[in-house]
């Protein structure tokens, strides 16, 4: 008996065959091998560095404690060593460390690892937005290369990072992180303390041992933000 319910269409069926594409394959196997899903857990380097920036968490990891996802994006291979602990030398330790340890991966090629380096330092960081109010920002850039407040020392040229560890305050040394892009990627500090920019000078996010920022007006602060915001 023909049943009365209206048949849905379906997908239309193509006949699999070959289709020969023109020229020689551009794929990129540093691109693939940061998008590979390892076996063992089914997740890829883009699963929490989506599109080479990071996915905003802050995640807990056993022995470490929290760890804000760090942004890959902006030249990341001119600020290694890498990791808030500084404890990556470069990016073949840290996919031993990550894809292999951590992700249970298969330990990728030398070749493989050049070219995923490859693909990384092509992944520029996102543009800042054109400030709302220019001289603020000029007036915080004068501010971040004062020698008094000190920023600059730490956060040095080309890259806004001199690539030390430093304890600015939680009793423990962190890698000092580039400000290239920054304003893009809150929660910020290792540990995702400051949820905005504003909140990085709160005591209680590292505060004053992070620049000596205790004389400063809270009008002061906002023109430091203002800056932060155009890098
Ligand atoms: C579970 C989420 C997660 C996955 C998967 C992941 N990362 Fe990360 N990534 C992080 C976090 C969190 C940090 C900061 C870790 C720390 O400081 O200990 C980080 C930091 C980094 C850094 C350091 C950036 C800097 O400025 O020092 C690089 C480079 C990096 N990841 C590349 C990769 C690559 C390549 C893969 C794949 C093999 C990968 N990540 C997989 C979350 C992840
Ligand atoms: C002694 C070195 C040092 C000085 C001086 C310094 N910083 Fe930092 N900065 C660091 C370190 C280390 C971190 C990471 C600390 C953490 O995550 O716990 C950091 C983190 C930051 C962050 C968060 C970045 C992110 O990706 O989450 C901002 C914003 C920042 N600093 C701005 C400034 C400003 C503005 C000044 C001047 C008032 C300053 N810093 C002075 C070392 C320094």
């Amino acid at each position: 008996m023909p049943s009365s319910r209206p048949r849905r269409a379906g997908p239309a069926v193509f006949d699999r065959g070959d289709v020969d594409l023109p020229g020689d394959s551009v794929r990129d196997p540093g691109h693939a091998l940061f998008h590979e899903r390892s076996m063992s857990r089914g997740i890829a380097c883009a699963s929490c560095h989506p599109e080479a920036h990071e996915d905003g968490h802050t995640w807990r990891f056993d022995k470490l404690g929290l760890r804000r996802t760090q942004t890959v994006a902006g030249g990341v291979l001119k600020t290694a060593p890498f990791h808030w602990s500084g404890d990556q030398s470069d990016l073949a330790h840290l996919m031993q460390e990550v894809f292999v340890s951590r992700m249970g991966g298969v330990r990728p090629l030398d070749r493989e690892i050049e070219l995923l380096a490859r693909f990384l330092d092509s992944v520029p960081a996102f543009p800042a937005s054109p400030p709302d109010d220019l001289a603020a920002v000029r007036r915080g850039e004068a501010l971040f290369h004062d020698p008094q407040v000190g920023c600059a020392t730490c956060h040095a040229r080309p890259m806004l990072t001199n690539n030390r560890n430093e304890d600015v305050g939680f009793g423990e040394a962190f890698q000092v992180p580039s400000l290239i892009g920054v304003s893009a990627r809150a929660p910020f500090m290792h540990d995702g303390c400051a949820k905005t920019l504003r909140d990085r000078f709160d005591p209680a996010c590292g505060g004053d041992r992070h620049g000596d920022v205790s004389a400063l007006a809270p009008a002061q602060l906002d023109d430091l933000v203002a800056y932060l915001e155009s890098l």
